[in-house]
């Protein structure tokens, strides 16, 4: 061996990689009343997984795969309980030994949901609250913050309120909050499920800058890898407790969805459902806004949907989309216009966060909650979850312990087992894996071919390519245009299927 190549291996030798897992196995406790079986079954079983530092790691697996479970192992404040085996390391040391401050300016994490992590009222308190937490002298912390603003751009922002930020905004707050604390390492729980496909975009770039400028590790759970992969120096897939390199380039094809056969497509187009349009939604000049001094959301907004469409809105994060769905959903009155909705009484609403509609202490309970009300059994409920994929072991689980997948689609399964004769989505396919967002544009067609009216809100547009009929984008408010699904990705320069 060269002088040159003993040096090489030596300093590969000294540096640590920047996270590693050694020989890891994790268990969830068992759900009360679930079988052995179920409890004795690791959701990591002997992990070992190194990424050395300056990496940019994409970490993908199936919906309810470990993904989460790993990365929260690595920041023991937010580590879940159940038994532990082996360690984990950042930069060389066992995280369950860091304190407090050097967990901060180790390991980063950006949660999937900002909401989940934004607490302060403005920009810039959310910005220093981790900084004050630690006891960061002013100065220092002033200084820090700024930094990181000017990195991201965020002046034009910067003293605006939270709440008032769009989507993709709140994003990169998230992210810049947890820079500021200068980590080593930075996870992120799939950080770009709730962004439009430019933010998305945009948002991956940043990442990029984040990894290279300021030399941070990066590691991304993600479903939705095309938009990363070319950054990405790196990729594991996590599946059936185990922890598998696989290629980058094997992931940009990642994302696309086998094409859904409706009954409506063997019909000729002046049959049944042609005569069968009539209006389900109609809005007219609808102008809706949060309070008196804020600005207008939806400023005279129209909106044409018939019975059987399955109709897709499209735009960017804060064009007004989950608005347009409250006022249809009658959630809030809009200031001024109409709203007419023929199947009001029969309608249910999935709302952005699956959250809210879980209440129960078991998906069973949750699931059978409305039986008596709307008329159906524990089989009509085995069968929804049979079509989303969701396996009948979770029955005894607490909504709370699911992966944010598996939440996701019980929150469906709830809506859909309404047999609403309206059914709208918004942001049915966040944070799923390309087989349930395949079941969910089934389940979706089969809703439709029933005779009910879809209205969907969504930045995932491959779904949309697969089971929208027609496609409405939303852009200052107004809906300014409606066209056929196989128009729409035809005319447009922008919006082509890129995920
Ligand atoms: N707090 C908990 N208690 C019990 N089981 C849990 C808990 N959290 C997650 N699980 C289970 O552990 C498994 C892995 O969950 P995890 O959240 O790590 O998956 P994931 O890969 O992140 O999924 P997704 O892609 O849906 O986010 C799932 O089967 C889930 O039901
Ligand atoms: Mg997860």
């Amino acid at each position: 061996m060269t002088n040159a190549n003993t040096t090489a291996a030596s300093a590969a030798r000294q540096t640590p990689a920047a996270l590693s897992f050694e020989g890891v196995s994790f268990a969830y406790p068992a759900p009360e009343g679930a079988s052995d079986a179920a409890a004795a079954r690791p959701v990591l079983d002997g992990c070992d997984l190194s990424v050395p530092e300056g990496a940019f790691c994409l970490l993908v697996g199936d919906t309810g795969s470990g993904k989460t479970t790993l990365l929260r192992l690595a920041k023991p404040e937010i580590a879940p309980a159940g038994s532990l085996d082996g360690r984990v390391l950042a930069c060389g040391r066992d995280v369950r030994e860091l304190d407090g401050r050097a967990s901060a300016e180790t390991v980063g994490y950006v949660f999937q949901n900002p909401d989940s992590q934004i607490v302060c009222d403005t920009v810039w308190h959310e910005m220093a609250f981790g900084l004050e937490n630690l006891a960061v002298p002013e100065p220092q912390m002033r200084r820090r913050v700024a930094e990181v603003s000017y990195f991201f751009g965020m002046e034009p922002w910067f003293s605006r309120p939270t709440a008032e930020l769009s989507g993709g905004q709140r994003q990169v707050l998230a992210l810049a909050a947890t820079l500021a604390m200068r980590p080593r390492v930075l996870l992120l729980d799939e950080p770009t499920s709730m962004l439009d496909p430019i933010a998305e975009k945009s948002f991956a770039s940043l990442l990029q800058r984040v990894n290279l400028e300021l030399g941070v590790t990066v590691v991304v759970a993600t479903h939705a890898p095309a938009p990363l992969a070319p950054f990405a120096t790196m990729a594991v897939e996590v599946g059936e407790g185990a922890v598998r390199p696989v290629e980058v380039s094997a992931l940009e094809r990642r994302g696309r969805l086998a094409d859904v056969a409706r009954e409506d497509d063997a019909k000729p187009a002046d049959g049944p459902r042609a005569a069968d349009a009539r209006a389900s939604v109609r809005l007219r000049d609808v102008w809706w806004r949060y309070g008196r001094e804020e600005p207008w959301v939806l400023r005279g907004c129209d909106l044409d949907v018939s019975a059987g469409e399955v109709r897709a809105i499209v735009g960017g994060n804060a064009s007004g989309k989950s608005s347009l769905l409250s006022a249809v959903a009658q959630i809030s009155r809009p200031q001024r216009g109409r709203v007419e909705v023929a199947d009001a009484a029969c309608q249910a609403l999935l709302p952005q966060s699956p959250k809210a509609l879980l209440t129960a202490e078991s998906v069973e309970e949750e699931l059978m909650e409305w039986s008596r009300a709307v008329g159906y059994a524990r089989g009509d409920v085995l069968a929804a979850m049979g079509e989303l994929g969701l396996a009948e072991g979770l029955l005894a689980s607490h909504p709370y312990d699911l992966s944010g997948g598996q939440q996701q689609l019980v929150a469906l399964a709830k809506v859909l087992l309404t047999r609403p004769r309206l059914l709208l989505l918004d942001e049915p396919t966040k944070g799923l894996d390309d087989a349930a967002r395949a079941a969910v544009a089934r389940a979706v067609s089969r809703v439709a071919d029933s005779g009910a009216t879809v209205l969907l809100v969504t930045h995932d547009l491959e779904f949309v390519r697969v089971c929208a009929t027609s496609v409405s984008m939303i852009f200052d408010g107004k809906v300014i245009s409606t066209e056929p699904t196989p128009e729409f990705f035809e005319t447009s320069w922008l919006w082509g299927v890129s995920r």
